[in-house]
């Protein structure tokens, strides 16, 4: 019978059921009026809103911080002088150290004296030790002297007197070969280095100062 209706085109039969779902489906939700408070399920998204919000200002937070320690990594693996720039490396050929009983050669870039003694070589940090004047060597006496308040030291910068607390600082020396292979370098207390025979090159490391000793 049913069917016959619908063959004939009667209209079909709807369960009251059918019939609320249909309508709840074309019904457009509520809107909430202005200072109304929120639903339950209004205040539910907006606290996933918020979460999320915290989320992003987390992660965006990480994110800066580890760009950060990435630079501060980046700034001290990387040397930040160059070479032949006061704080880098100087590299002076051998043949320019000086005679054995001629005075120090100046570097003025570099800020330090080459020394030649019996021991071996020396680079001496040019600013002296009392209150950081730069001091001179002086030929006719032999002798380094300050002319801010009179400190005087040896040709290696051992203080000879005057109000400076210690021997003149040094730097570090490396002396190479002339395929630049290391054959001596300062020791950890500074001494002068041996020069090999077959050392082309001196290398002053003006990044690395030794501290002169105290004395008295
Ligand atoms: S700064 Fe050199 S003696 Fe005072």
């Amino acid at each position: 019978m049913a069917v016959d209706d619908q063959v004939l085109g009667k209209p079909k039969r709807v369960s009251a059921k059918a019939a609320r779902a249909a309508q709840a489906a074309v019904t457009p939700p509520p809107v909430a009026a202005p200072g109304a408070t929120p639903s339950a399920e209004e205040a539910a998204q907006q606290e996933i809103t918020r979460r999320e919000f915290l989320n992003y200002a987390w992660l965006a937070s990480l994110g800066i911080f580890l760009a950060q320690m990435g630079a501060v990594a980046y700034h001290f693996t990387f040397p930040r002088f160059k070479a032949g720039e006061f704080g880098g490396t100087f590299n002076v050929a051998a043949k320019e150290l000086p005679e054995l009983a001629a005075g120090p050669a100046a570097y003025n870039q570099g800020k330090f004296w080459l020394v030649h003694t019996d021991q071996g070589v020396l680079a001496i940090y040019k600013v002296c030790t009392h209150l950081g004047c730069l001091y001179d060597w002086k030929p006719t006496e032999g002798l380094f002297i300050c002319p801010c308040h009179g400190s005087t030291f040896e040709k290696s910068g051992k203080y000879v007197r005057g109000p400076a607390p210690r021997n003149l600082d040094r730097f570090v020396v490396q002396l190479k070969d002339a395929s630049g292979a290391t054959l001596a370098q300062t020791d950890p207390s500074g001494g002068p280095v041996a020069l090999p025979s077959n050392a082309e090159i001196i290398a002053v490391d003006t990044g690395k100062l030794i501290q002169g000793a105290r004395h008295g």
